[in-house]
């Protein structure tokens, strides 16, 4: 009988009054996949990270082929564990080769091996089958690009054990399918593997073993066999969920015109028109890198453009939009793909991070009594659903999920004309995902104009009126929401014929 090449045992973490991971033990054998999964702030990451010698335990053991090893980052590099992090963790002015073997520098008296680091580098990637230039810098790659070096930066560390801590929040359909396979054929020569991920049909796809955390603490540890999605999902929540992931807006007859862009182009951009009304709610599909994000800040003026006229009205007042001020003063909430760099303030407080762009909403004559802040933060935060909603922590010490709700909450605040959503739901929970999705709706009925990028189709699929495929930085095909299928969304975006579609 072969026996478990990690074991964790009784871990508790607790962060100030937070049992982040309460009392969990998980053991996992060679070959094996094994899931963890929980809603946001269930504990996961905290763990990974107690397993990864990066975090320390208030108590607990990990041990390695039986034998216990030591709390530290260096004590678990050398047992063989390596751990993909939840956000990229590459240095972006450095190039592939160098990132691959940051932190295991072959080195000759002080000196780098540069060709011994290159080809361990190769080697990697081959054995991974990903192509991507060695000597480009990071900073030049698309995020897929980049988390597959991240991926080959721990395999080439040889571990007994990886952890990817949500590797395809930021992959497309085909990308995700493709490291699927790739983590099964590192299994079955031997690798463990501990899976983190919010998408329920890929845990039933590739793992073995499931682990379901709630509030920080085991609730169950079973076969794949055992379990069925619905029986998966209510576990995780506690409680017996309806949701309906597939459900369509009603079609409805167009508002006002409020967004008019004519002729855009910038980088990646070749020449889009677009148009958004009031109440309607537009998407835009694509592969990831066909230029959607570039299309949507050469809009709102984030990005510079080359050509192009962009116009929004609101509350009967057309404006020329020329730069990223003059987008917020009509009336633009723009909520990023990166949200912790272009987000959220990680080192402010809940409170401080929502009352921001909204001073002028809560305290007109700019008199900020401290109540009235953390009653408005309140208000917003439960209507996300942040977990747990207090307003004074930290937005740095919510796990990734809360801080994308976070980032959500501190634009509903301001009521916006016109609100421009990139990849809203990634890393975010079967339930936090509903609640942000009905939200997406409400702020249409309410009269909001919708413009969201989704690389996840179920959700382009329910929340668009009509969707835009976007391919080589032109509009590939515009599907109605009666036309629109995984399938039609899917041949348009990779330029394939429609088959039987
Ligand atoms: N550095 C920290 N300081 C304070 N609290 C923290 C810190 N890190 C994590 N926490 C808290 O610990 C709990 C577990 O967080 P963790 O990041 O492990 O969740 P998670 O399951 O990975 O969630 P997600 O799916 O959103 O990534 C949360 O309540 C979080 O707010
Ligand atoms: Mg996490």
């Amino acid at each position: 009988m072969t026996s478990p090449v990690i074991e964790a045992r009784n871990i508790v973490k607790s962060f100030g009054g937070v049992r982040a991971v309460d009392d969990v033990s998980v053991s996992v054998m060679p070959g094996e996949i094994h899931a963890v999964i929980g809603e946001n702030g269930a504990g996961k990451s905290t763990l990974m990270r107690i397993l990864a010698g990066v975090e320390t335990p208030d108590s607990g053991s990990v041990r390695i082929d039986g034998k216990e090893i030591e709390n530290s980052a260096k004590a678990s590099i050398d047992a063989g564990i390596s751990l993909v992090h939840q956000e990229l963790s590459l240095i972006p002015e450095m190039t592939v080769a160098e990132n691959i073997m940051l932190g295991a520098f072959p080195t000759n008296g002080g000196w780098t091996k540069t060709k011994e680091m290159k080809k361990i580098a190769a080697d990697t990637l081959k054995e991974i089958g990903v192509e991507v230039d060695l000597d480009e810098r990071i900073s030049r790659l698309s995020v897929a690009l980049r988390q597959f070096v991240e991926i080959a930066r721990a395999v080439a560390r040889k571990p007994k054990v990886l952890i990817l801590d949500e590797p395809t929040a930021t992959l497309t359909p085909a990308e995700t399918d493709y490291l699927l396979s790739m983590l099964q054929r590192l299994a079955s020569q031997g690798l463990a593997i501990i899976y983190i991920s919010h998408r329920i049909p890929e845990v039933f796809k590739i793992c073995n073993k499931v682990t379901i955390l709630r509030d920080g603490k085991l609730v169950t540890n079973d076969s794949i066999g055992d379990l069925t999605p619905d029986k998966v999902i209510d576990q995780m929540v506690g409680r017996e969920l309806h949701l309906d992931l597939t459900q369509r807006r009603p079609a409805r007859e167009l508002g006002e015109l409020v967004l008019s862009a004519k002729g855009i182009k910038a980088p990646k951009v070749n020449g889009i028109d677009l148009e958004v009304s009031k109440g309607q709610i537009v998407g835009l599909g694509g592969l990831v890198g066909a230029g959607r994000t570039e299309l949507l800040r050469a809009i709102i003026g984030a990005d510079p453009r080359s050509a192009g006229r962009v116009t929004i009205t609101s509350n009967g007042k057309k404006r020329v939009i020329t730069g990223y001020l003059s987008a917020i003063k009509a009336g633009v909430a723009y909520v990023p793909e990166e949200r912790r760099t272009d987000g959220l303030a990680l080192t402010m407080t809940v409170a401080e991070n929502i009352f921001l762009p909204n001073r002028k909403e809560v305290s007109p004559t700019g008199v900020m009594p401290k109540g009235k802040i953390a009653a408005f933060a309140k208000d917003l935060s439960e209507k996300v659903n942040l977990r747990p909603p207090e307003v004074t922590r930290e937005a740095g010490q919510y796990s990734g999920g809360n801080q994308q709700k976070i980032v959500i909450a501190k634009w509903l605040g301001r009521k916006p004309s016109f609100i421009v959503l990139d990849e809203p739901t990634r890393g975010v929970d079967v339930g936090a995902k509903a609640e942000i999705h009905k939200l997406v709706k409400e702020l249409a009925d309410e009269g909001a104009a919708v413009l969201v990028i989704s690389s996840d189709l179920p959700e382009l699929l329910e929340l668009s009126d009509l969707i835009h495929v976007v391919r080589d930085g032109k509009i590939a095909g515009t599907l109605t929401g009666a036309e629109a299928t995984e399938k039609s969304v899917m041949s348009l975006a990779a330029g394939e014929k429609l088959v039987g579609a």
